[in-house]
């Protein structure tokens, strides 16, 4: 061979070893180059480990000298750098976060007459609303708010238990609601015939004339949450039975006038009980402010 050729093999050092009588290893030195390459990985290594996340300890690691700064709760802190901390850091600095953040303060200082009154907080909040809704609200509320009977009302219509205002409207966000009428199941028979005619009437519903006059009288047990002209009592959350907006049963929806008489009798004689969970401890005071915003406009902004 060609190697072999120009170096006589007793100038190259052997270990020593011999097999077979004659079966030798040369100890040759390793490059230079390669050496030093192998030296440097080391200590490249080395600065890593303490630099950067590296070491598995138990259930978590060595988390490395190196720092970035990240907002957390309002304050400026530094944390060990990771991808997870970069990431964050990146989503804070990005020119559309910093955007956004103005934005957020702005809506935060400013109150709801400003907000109507500026159409850019009023997109802000709209486009933050809507994002807050789906998924904070249209589990019950439907996407677009349309709600789901008996359940869920409407918050598309412009009918309201409680009140519009948006002082009303972010107190229930924030509180939640407790929807509450006592079943009546003494009221039976012709009485509570009588009586459900006399419910649709207010709404201008045709009925049996005769039998919902006879039962006007059989109102005064419910005026009294629902008022004498039974225009309802938003402190009680009682909705007004003569606009035609129905928040618990689909009237409406009903095909024929036995079938929507049928529906008032079910409320009469049973009640209803509904609940829906208060968000202060789920969303910011700001992000509350943004779906009342929201809220508000998606039945008509009256
Ligand atoms: C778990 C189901 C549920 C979720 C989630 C929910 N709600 Fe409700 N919401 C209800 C129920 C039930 C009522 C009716 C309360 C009553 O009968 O008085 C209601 C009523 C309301 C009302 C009052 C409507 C009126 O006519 O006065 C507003 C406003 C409202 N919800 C907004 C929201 C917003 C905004 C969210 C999301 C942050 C939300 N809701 C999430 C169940 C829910
Ligand atoms: C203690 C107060 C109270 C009394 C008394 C009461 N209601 Fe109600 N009623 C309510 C409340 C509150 C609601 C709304 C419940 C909810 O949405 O969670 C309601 C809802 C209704 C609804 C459903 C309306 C809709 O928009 O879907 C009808 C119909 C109704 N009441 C009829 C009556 C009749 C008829 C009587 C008398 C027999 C009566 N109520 C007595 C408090 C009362």
């Amino acid at each position: 061979m060609a190697l072999s050729s120009d170096k006589k093999p007793a100038q190259v050092e052997t270990t020593g070893h011999v097999w077979d009588g004659d079966l030798r290893e040369y100890n040759n030195p390793l490059p230079r180059w390669w050496l030093w390459a192998f030296y440097a990985s080391i200590v490249f290594a080395v600065v890593y480990w303490i630099m950067y996340p590296a070491w598995p300890v138990f259930k978590t690691f060595t988390p490395g000298v190196s720092t970035l700064t990240i907002e957390q709760d309002g304050k400026m802190v530094e944390v060990p750098w990771n991808s997870r901390n970069l990431f964050i850091q990146e989503m804070q600095t990005s020119p559309s976060a910093v955007r956004q953040r103005e934005f957020v303060d702005k809506v935060s200082n400013a109150s709801f007459d400003q907000i109507l009154a500026d159409p850019s907080m009023m997109a802000f909040a709209r486009s933050m609303g809507s994002g807050l809704f789906g998924g904070n609200c249209a589990a019950c509320h439907g996407q677009g708010g349309q709600g789901n009977l008996p359940s869920y009302p409407s918050l598309a219509d412009n009918d309201w238990l409680w009140g519009s205002s948006f002082t009303t409207i972010s107190h229930d966000i924030e509180k939640g609601l407790k929807g509450n009428m006592p079943g009546f199941p003494t009221i039976q028979g012709a009485a509570l015939t009588d009586l459900a005619n006399h419910v649709l009437s207010l709404s201008g519903i045709a009925v049996d004339a005769a039998s919902a006059t006879r039962g006007k009288a059989g109102f005064a047990v419910c005026a009294a949450c629902h008022g004498a002209e039974a225009k309802g009592n938003p402190m009680l959350g009682a909705p007004n039975l003569t606009d035609m907006g129905w928040s618990n049963i689909d009237v409406v929806g009903a095909p024929t006038v036995d079938a929507k008489r049928a529906m008032i009798e079910g409320v009469i004689s049973k009640g209803i009980q509904r609940q829906m969970p208060a968000f202060t401890n789920r969303l910011t005071p700001v992000e509350i402010k943004m779906l009342t915003v929201y809220v508000h406009e998606l039945s008509g902004g009256k």
